[in-house]
C-alpha cells in the first residue's frame, strides 16, 4: 500500500475489522525508520513490545528492560505513527506489583510517550490490573499463552495451552481479560486449534504469533521477519527478508573502500569556486611554518 489513509486508525474499528473477517496487521517497532516503513506498508496496529530488550538493547530476554527505556523507543514510533495504533508493551515490574502502579505507568505511556494503548502479559491477578487501566480510559491489550516475562515459570520458551485442562485455563484467561476490558488480545504460541477457540469464543480480535491462521490477526517482530535477527528463531517466525547479511555486506564494502581509498569520490565531494581557492591557498601561512617562524 503506498498512500495509507489520513488520520489515526479509531480503535473499535479492529473489531469491525473481525466481525468483517478481515485480517488485522500488527507488527513492532521501535523507531521512527521502523514506525514510518509500518505505516507506509498499511500496518493496523504497531507494538513496541518488550522484546526491544533483546532486539534493540542486546539483552538475552526481556525482563531488563525499563520503563524509561520503553517510554523513550516508544516515543520515537509513536513521533512517526500517524494511522497505526501505537500500543505500548509494559515492560516487567512495571504492572504486577499493583493496580495503582500499573495505571501509575500506563499513564506514563499515554502521556509522555503519546500511545494510543498499552499491552500486559497475563491473567489471573493481571486481570485486575486490566480493568483498572481500561476503567482509567486506557485502552488494554492482553498478552496469554508464552508470556515472556514469565518464561522462568513456564518452564522455558514453550508451547502453551498443549493439553485440555491447560487449553481449558487458556480459553477462560482470555475471556476474562474481554470482559475486564481488554480490546484485544495477544495469544503467544499456542495450538493453533486452541487460538481457533479463543477466537471464536472472543468478540474482540485476536492477535496469534505462533497460534495459527485462524486469529484475527497476525504480529511479528520486526527483525524477525526482516532478517535483522540472526541465530535460532522460533518456528513461527517467516523471514520476508535478509537484512542483516545487506547491512553486514554494505559495511565490509565501506570499510574496503574507506581503507583503500575509493571512497569518497568526486561525486562526494564539494568544490569550491577557482578564484577563492586561489585566495585561500595564497593567504595560508603552513603552521609548521608559522611555528618555526616563532622559535
Ligand atoms: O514484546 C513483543 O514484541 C511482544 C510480541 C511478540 C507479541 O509481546
Amino acid at each position: 500500500m503506498s498512500t495509507p489513509p489520513k488520520g489515526k486508525l479509531p480503535l473499535p474499528e479492529l473489531a469491525e475489522l473481525k466481525r468483517r473477517r478481515e485480517k488485522i496487521v500488527m507488527v513492532t517497532a521501535y523507531d521512527a525508520p521502523g514506525a514510518r516503513f509500518a505505516e507506509d506498508a498499511g500496518v493496523d496496529v504497531i507494538l513496541v513490545g518488550d522484546t526491544a530488550a533483546m532486539v534493540v538493547l542486546g539483552h538475552p530476554g526481556t525482563t531488563p528492560v525499563t520503563m524509561d527505556e520503553m517510554i523513550f523507543l516508544t516515543r520515537t514510533v509513536s513521533r512517526a505513527a500517524r494511522h497505526p495504533i501505537v500500543v505500548g508493551d509494559m515492560p516487567f515490574g512495571s504492572f504486577q506489583v499493583s493496580d495503582e502502579k500499573a495505571l501509575e505507568n500506563a499513564v506514563r505511556f499515554v502521556k509522555e510517550a503519546g500511545a494510543d494503548a498499552v499491552k500486559l502479559e497475563g491473567a489471573g491477578p493481571m486481570v485486575s490490573r486490566v480493568r483498572t487501566i481500561v476503567e482509567a480510559g486506557i485502552p488494554v491489550m492482553g498478552h496469554v499463552g508464552l508470556t515472556p516475562q514469565s518464561a522462568t515459570i513456564l518452564g522455558g520458551f514453550k508451547t502453551q495451552g498443549k493439553t485440555a485442562e491447560a487449553a481449558r485455563r487458556l480459553v477462560d484467561d482470555a475471556l476474562a481479560l474481554e470482559e475486564a476490558g481488554a480490546f484485544s488480545v495477544v495469544l503467544e504460541a499456542v495450538p493453533a486449534p486452541v487460538a481457533a477457540e479463543v477466537t471464536s469464543r472472543l468478540s474482540v480480535p485476536t492477535i496469534g504469533i505462533g497460534a495459527g491462521r485462524d486469529c484475527d490477526g497476525q504480529v511479528l517482530v520486526y527483525h524477525d521477519l526482516l532478517g535483522l535477527t540472526e541465530g535460532h528463531l522460533p518456528r513461527f517466525v517467516k523471514r520476508y527478508a535478509n537484512l542483516s547479511r545487506e547491512i553486514r555486506d554494505a559495511l565490509e564494502a565501506y570499510a574496503d573502500e574507506v581503507r583503500s581509498g575509493t571512497f569518497p569520490e568526486d561525486e562526494h565531494t564539494y568544490e569550491m569556486p577557482g578564484n577563492e581557492l586561489e585566495r585561500f591557498l595564497s593567504s595560508s601561512t603552513p603552521s609548521t611554518t608559522s611555528t618555526s617562524a616563532q622559535t
